[in-house]
């Protein structure tokens, strides 16, 4: 039997046609899908702006470039998530402040983020977990009072709604970050973008992605002639490819299938696994609708997680753990002397939790099969060698 992943990208006939037409078109890259995929961008979360790049790692570090994150600075984000939605932080030379997470949902509680700010911090970086939008109005409430800029890191969360209106409007924030990796809501490879209703931080965005060149006249210290650009920041290449982002606009097309089929994949998880009561399912805040880009089961007993997980993936169930959390990798124990017990609900959550397979195109006999197997590896009936065996 193979393996059924955790996660995969749903790629399709039209999707390839569509890539096809850009290979044997005049412009690989810089040409007129980038535009293209970015108004669709805006047009779908309801945005001003939005500026695709290389992934959603490059999104996050030109967010924090734009916002002026510098040596000194603080930024304060979740200890559950991605490496990634921190190390922007650093990139910057900013240091990385963690608050921990809310028990139900495992985004960043609002209550933690008040106890961690002091006069050097600059900014927030709500993750929203799974694609569970966080408390964005609280969130934006407390950045307002400390005159702090909020980065939404929504790479889990294309497709998301808060209070109705979709993640990416950032009516609560001042950018918000998607990522376009293949386990994700659309995938372009890798991908990301950033956006923003705000004109300073677009231009500062564009200049970040083109190496801080500008070709703008009306943004030049002088002007020599039509060959002319200027260098006016530190900038990077993190420019998306054409073709890249015409499979973006092709699979922004299906994103509302996509959504639909992750929903449907959840509810039956949701009542098949309810008869387990062996385990916590995650929770969906009547406020939001959730992306659902994982779905991640907690253990009641977090000493059976081991077993139960080997267990899973040698029956084929190619389950998950995220995340560890961040501020328990080594590099962040070294550096910032950051050790275990510093943020114990995330801790506690990574203990207990696995993630089980969900993308668009699993089938209903592959949910069936996932739901059988975690029933055969012992979830229902627990032995003292399960429990100690490892
Ligand atoms: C929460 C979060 N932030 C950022 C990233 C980085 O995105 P990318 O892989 O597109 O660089 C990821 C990727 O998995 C992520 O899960």
């Amino acid at each position: 039997m193979r393996i059924i992943p955790y996660g995969r990208q749903c790629v399709d006939a039209s999707d390839i046609r569509e890539v096809i037409k850009v290979l044997k078109s005049d412009w690989l890259t810089q040409g007129p899908k980038v535009k293209e995929f970015e108004s669709e961008l805006c047009q779908y979360t309801g945005s001003k702006y939005a500026v695709s790049v290389s992934s959603g790692t490059a999104a996050l570090h030109m967010s924090c470039l734009a916002a002026g994150i510098k040596p000194g600075d603080e930024v304060i984000t979740s200890p559950m998530t991605f490496v990634a939605s921190a190390n922007c932080i650093l990139y910057c030379g900013g240091k990385p402040i963690f608050a921990d997470i809310q028990k139900d949902t495992v985004n960043i509680d609002p209550e933690e983020i008040k106890k961690k700010i002091n006069p050097n911090t600059k900014a927030l970086i709500p993750v929203h977990f799974a694609g569970h939008p966080c408390d964005l109005e609280e969130i934006k409430g407390i950045a307002e009072k400390h005159n702090l800029l909020v980065i939404e890191d929504a790479s889990h969360a294309l497709g998301a709604e808060y209070k109705n209106l979709k993640i990416g409007s950032c009516k609560y924030s001042d950018m918000t970050v998607f990522s376009f990796h293949p386990v994700k809501s659309i995938t372009t490879g890798e991908g990301g973008a950033v956006l923003t209703n705000r004109e300073d931080l677009y231009e500062k965005l564009l200049l970040f992605r083109n190496h801080g060149i500008t070709k703008d006249k009306k943004n030049m210290d002088h002007y020599e002639g039509p060959w002319y650009y200027e260098m006016q920041e530190l900038g990077f290449n993190y420019r998306m490819t054409d073709f890249q982002c015409a499979l973006g606009i092709s699979q922004l097309k299906k994103l509302e299938k996509f959504l639909n089929r992750r929903r449907e994949i959840v509810n039956i998880y949701n009542k098949k696994l309810a008869e387990i009561d062996k385990i916590i399912l995650p929770v969906e805040k009547p406020y939001v609708k959730s992306s659902w880009h994982i779905y991640y089961i907690r253990l009641k007993d977090s000493r059976r997680r081991k077993i139960i997980f080997v267990k899973l993936r040698k029956n084929n169930v190619g389950v998950q753990v995220h995340y560890i959390p961040i501020h328990l990798q080594p590099y962040y124990k070294k550096n910032f002397g950051y050790k275990v017990g510093d943020y114990p609900k995330a801790e506690e959550y990574y203990k207990s939790t696995i993630t089980l397979p969900l993308f668009p195109k699993m089938i209903d006999s592959e949910i069936r099969c996932v739901v059988n197997i975690i029933k055969k590896v012992g979830l229902e009936h627990s032995t003292s060698e399960d429990v100690y065996g490892y």
